[in-house]
Order: C-alpha cells, then sequence, then structure tokens
C-alpha cells in the first residue's frame, strides 16, 4: 500500500528453541535413523535452513511400527478408557501451555502468518485433543447397541499446509478409540510434529504409543507397505491417495483418505455483499490458499457481478503479503519452491488462455517464496485454473444466472469438499445445500473449523470422515 504502511509488529522468537538436528521419536526415545540420512527443513519466508531431521527408511518404519505393535498388545488396548483420556488431556494441556512457541515454529517451518498459526492452527490444535479426550471412556454412549474395538496399529501421514493440526486431526481420535500410532509429517514442515512427540514425552504416554517418523514420500510409502498397519489415514494430494489406494487393495488394511478439492463459493444476488467479499477473500486467500477446502472457484450472480469485482479488487489492495511473523501479515510464504512453481505454471496457463487476471499491486520480499493474491475472470468451463487444485492464493471467477445453472457448474468438478452459499434467504440456502455434492458446506461464512463437526469429502475429494462422531468410527471395528 503507498502512502502510509503500518509499523513492522515482529512476533519475538527468543523463547523459541529449535535444535539442530532431530532424531526419529521410536518408542518413547529419540533414536537416530538406519538410514543414517538426514534432511534440511527451512523457512519459506527467506529460504534460511531451521533445523537437520532424519530421514527415516524402510528399516525404521518397521522399529516404529513394531513398538506400535508392542504397545498396542500390552499397555494401550488394557488399559481403561478413562486412564487413556487422562495422558490425552495431558497432551492437550501441555500443548496449550506451549501455544506460543508452537505457533512460532510453525510460522517459521511452513511460512503461514503468525495470525494463522496462533489463532487458528494451536488452538484447534488443542481443541481436537481435548474432544477426543472426552470422548474416551464414553465410546460406548457415541455407538449405543454396538460391540465396538479397537483396530491396532494406524500410519498416518500428512501434508503441509497445516502441519500440527494435521497432526492432532490424527492422532487425538487414533488415541481416544484405543490405537497406537505410526506418523510421518511432510518434509517442508516436520517441526510442530517434532515438538509434539517432546510433549507427548513430557506426558508420559507409554513407550510406543506414538511414533513420529520423519521423511519424504519414500517414508510414507514404507508405512503404507508395512504389512503390521491395521489402518492407513491419509491427507494430501489426490494423485498420492490413489497410489496408496491401489497398495492397500486386497489387504485388510482400512483407510481415511482425505484428497484435494476445487470448492465453490455462490454468492447470490440477494447477499450481503460485504460480508460475502470478506468471506471469499478468507476462504481462498487465507493461509495462502493451502487449504484443500479453499472456496478457489467463485460464483457470481449476474445483477451483482461488477459490484462483487470491483469491492473484492478494492480488499485486495490492502492486504499485506509478506514476512509471516508479522502480526500484520494477511499473506504469508508459499510453502515451498516446488510449490511456487506449480501456482506460477498454472497463472502461465491463464495468461496463455487469454484469462483476464488481477493482481494487488503490493511489494513482495527480496528473498523467499511469494505470491500476490490473484482472481483470474472469463475461463471456460473446462479451463485448468476452473477445474484442477492449485493450492495457491489464486482465484477462479465464475458467472451465472439460474440457480440451476450454478447448481450444475458448481458440480462439474472431479472433486466434492466443501462449498459455500452467501443469500438472504434460508430457502436457497436449503436448496443449494441439498443439491451440492459437497462434504462440508458453510452458509454466508467459510473455513470455519470445528472438533465436534466432520470434515472429508466425495468423489475425489477422498472419503471416510475426520472430526465428530463420524471421525471416530474410521478408528473403530464394529460388530
Ligand atoms: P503429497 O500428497 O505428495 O504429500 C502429502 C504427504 O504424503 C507427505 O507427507 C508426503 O511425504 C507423503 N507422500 C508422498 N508420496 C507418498 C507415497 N507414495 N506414499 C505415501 N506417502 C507419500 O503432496 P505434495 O507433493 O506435497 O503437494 C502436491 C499437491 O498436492 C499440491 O500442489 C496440492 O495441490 C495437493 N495437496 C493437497 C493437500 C490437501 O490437504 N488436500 C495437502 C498437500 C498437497
Ligand atoms: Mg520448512
Amino acid at each position: 500500500m503507498k502512502g502510509w504502511d503500518y509499523s513492522p509488529a515482529l512476533e519475538s522468537t527468543s523463547h523459541v528453541e529449535i535444535k539442530k538436528r532431530y532424531e526419529l521419536y521410536i518408542n518413547g526415545e529419540w533414536v537416530k535413523p538406519a538410514s543414517k540420512k538426514y534432511f534440511k527443513t527451512i523457512n519459506p519466508a527467506n529460504e534460511e535452513v531451521l533445523a537437520e531431521v532424519a530421514h527415516a527408511n524402510e528399516k525404521d518404519v518397521d522399529k516404529a511400527v513394531k513398538a506400535a505393535r508392542k504397545a498396542y498388545d500390552e499397555v494401550w488396548s488394557k488399559i481403561s478408557p478413562a486412564e487413556r483420556a487422562k495422558y490425552i488431556f495431558r497432551i492437550a494441556r501441555l500443548m496449550q501451555e506451549r501455544s506460543r512457541e508452537f505457533a512460532v515454529v510453525e510460522s517459521l517451518d511452513a511460512g503461514k502468518t503468525i495470525r494463522e498459526s496462533r489463532d487458528v492452527d494451536v488452538p484447534l490444535a488443542c481443541n481436537h485433543f481435548f474432544y477426543h479426550a472426552g470422548w474416551a471412556d464414553k465410546l460406548e454412549f457415541a455407538f449405543p447397541n454396538r460391540k465396538i474395538e479397537s483396530i491396532g496399529v494406524a500410519g498416518q501421514i500428512i501434508p503441509w499446509n497445516f502441519p500440527l493440526l494435521m497432526a492432532a486431526w490424527k492422532i487425538a481420535p487414533a488415541l481416544a478409540t484405543g490405537n497406537t500410532v505410526v506418523l510421518k509429517p511432510a518434509e517442508t514442515t516436520p517441526l510442530t510434529a517434532l515438538k509434539l512427540a517432546e510433549i507427548i514425552h513430557d506426558s508420559g504416554l507409554p513407550p510406543g504409543v506414538v511414533n513420529i517418523v520423519t521423511g519424504y514420500g519414500d517414508t510414507g510409502a514404507a508405512i503404507v507397505n508395512h504389512k503390521d498397519v491395521d489402518k492407513i489415514a491419509f491427507t494430501g494430494s489426490t494423485g498420492v491417495g490413489k497410489i496408496i489406494q491401489k497398495a492397500i487393495a486386497g489387504t485388510n488394511k482400512k483407510a481415511t483418505l482425505e484428497l484435494g478439492g476445487k470448492s465453490a463459493n455462490i454468492i447470490m444476488d440477494d447477499a450481503p455483499i460485504d460480508q460475502a467479499v470478506e468471506g471469499v477473500i478468507n476462504g481462498i486467500f487465507f493461509n495462502q490458499g493451502h487449504v484443500c477446502c479453499a472456496g478457489s472457484r467463485l460464483f457470481i450472480q449476474e445483477g451483482v457481478v461488477d459490484t462483487v469485482i470491483e469491492k473484492l479488487k478494492h480488499r485486495m489492495k490492502s492486504l499485506i503479503v509478506g514476512n509471516p511473523l508479522d502480526k500484520n501479515t494477511d499473506i504469508g510464504a508459499i510453502n515451498s519452491k516446488e510449490q511456487l512453481d506449480i501456482i506460477n505454471g498454472y497463472l502461465k496457463i491463464g495468461e496463455k488462455e487469454g484469462a483476464e487476471m488481477y493482481q494487488s499491486p503490493c511489494d513482495l520480499p527480496s528473498s523467499g517464496y511469494y505470491c500476490p493474491p490473484t482472481l483470474v475472470m472469463n475461463l471456460a468451463q473446462s479451463s485448468r485454473l476452473v477445474q484442477e487444485e492449485i493450492f495457491g492464493p489464486v482465484l477462479a471467477i465464475q458467472t451465472f444466472r439460474t440457480i440451476d445453472e450454478v447448481i450444475q457448474k458448481a458440480n462439474n468438478t472431479p472433486y466434492g469438499l466443501a462449498a459455500g452459499v452467501w443469500t438472504d434467504k434460508g430457502s436457497r440456502i436449503f436448496n443449494l445445500t441439498t443439491k451440492l455434492r459437497a462434504g462440508v458446506i458453510w452458509a454466508n461464512t467459510y473455513n470455519k473449523f470445528d472438533p465436534t463437526s466432520p470434515f472429508g469429502g466425495y468423489k475425489e475429494s477422498g472419503f471416510g470422515r475426520e472430526g465428530g462422531l463420524h471421525g471416530l468410527e474410521g478408528y473403530l471395528k464394529m460388530n
């Protein structure tokens, strides 16, 4: 913004300790990898190395799975559910006590703004542990007249867009339902999962109940293919989701997959326009667009198209792109060079297709990976920018005349994760929400999460639900 600026308001990093090197957390101990290999995790906001992290191979994964099996057989499946709950409550409280540290480390390692890691990621992660701790000794009431049993060892593989929150989404329900865990964070964002391992250690959780192994896709594949893993919980790209489905076909492994999305935000002509514009901005630019349920397609009803686009552009001009640790920053760093290349590749395709583009006129930092918030308009329904997940701050805008038309267009995608509807009329909300094929639909709001509410998709967005009662089912055998 020219003319006036906020003074820098940097969150302090002085209270945060990041070790030079992290080992694997297996059987309640920090162990060196059999692979003898380490990789670097960097801060995408300035490309500086934060730490070296162990790269687990098949042997390391085998060790972790054996530890999880032993802990399941000898301890975790035998103690009372109320005892299980105590540990999970303790993990939640310890995380809450160290929440500032978690928020700063998440922003450093992932590039997300401190405002989001502090106000969204970390509190929600704590809430997932609190919520599931409450269920541990009440499962018989959750599923009355059913005989329920835990599954055994859960292999959990998570992405880089919500590193700590995804770890919490996966570990908390697994523990509450009596399973043990081998979890692998994403290669660009391993640090908060390793900090979580410290907390788990301090909570006195019996050794082997939670094991954290770091590494790349090969480490993930070793978990998926390990014969003694009973369940795979994966969040990430549709491509890897398909590989996992093939790998476990014909085995007894259970799976829940939470994959990509191309979610529609729909503004009707009677919508409260200012609130809708703010919701759309939040829906796509929040977390740099690195959100599986990002509202990456906007449908505007004819009649309010010009007003909405003008207000969107106006609002985008005041968005601050920059240092994630600055409390005024709205849009932080893109998670990795690879992801920035993917996003820029899509913008080139848009140019070639003759799309109309608008980027807010902001200064970008000279090092690190950044992308200004971008609108793309005048796109064909078949355009790759309309059909494919970009996973960046890029909003594809289309218009519509009638409700039937927008339902048809919004559903015309291989995905089905989320949607948003903006209108003044309850009847329109009910009409649209029953016809849109999406796992989560928000009305007059967007990107609101709560541990009590199930989350998951249709079609190529995956299957199974996380959170709420439905999320517990993924970790239980039911008769
Ligand atoms: P990815 O799906 O490759 O990575 C997710 C996790 O899976 C990471 O922990 C990774 O190490 C692991 N993994 C990779 N290959 C594996 C394999 N063969 N077996 C088991 N685990 C494996 O996602 P990536 O490459 O980081 O991002 C690529 C695209 O995926 C993004 O541009 C975005 O469109 C999409 N994506 C979607 C996410 C979502 O939440 N829906 C999250 C992250 C990425
Ligand atoms: Mg990193």
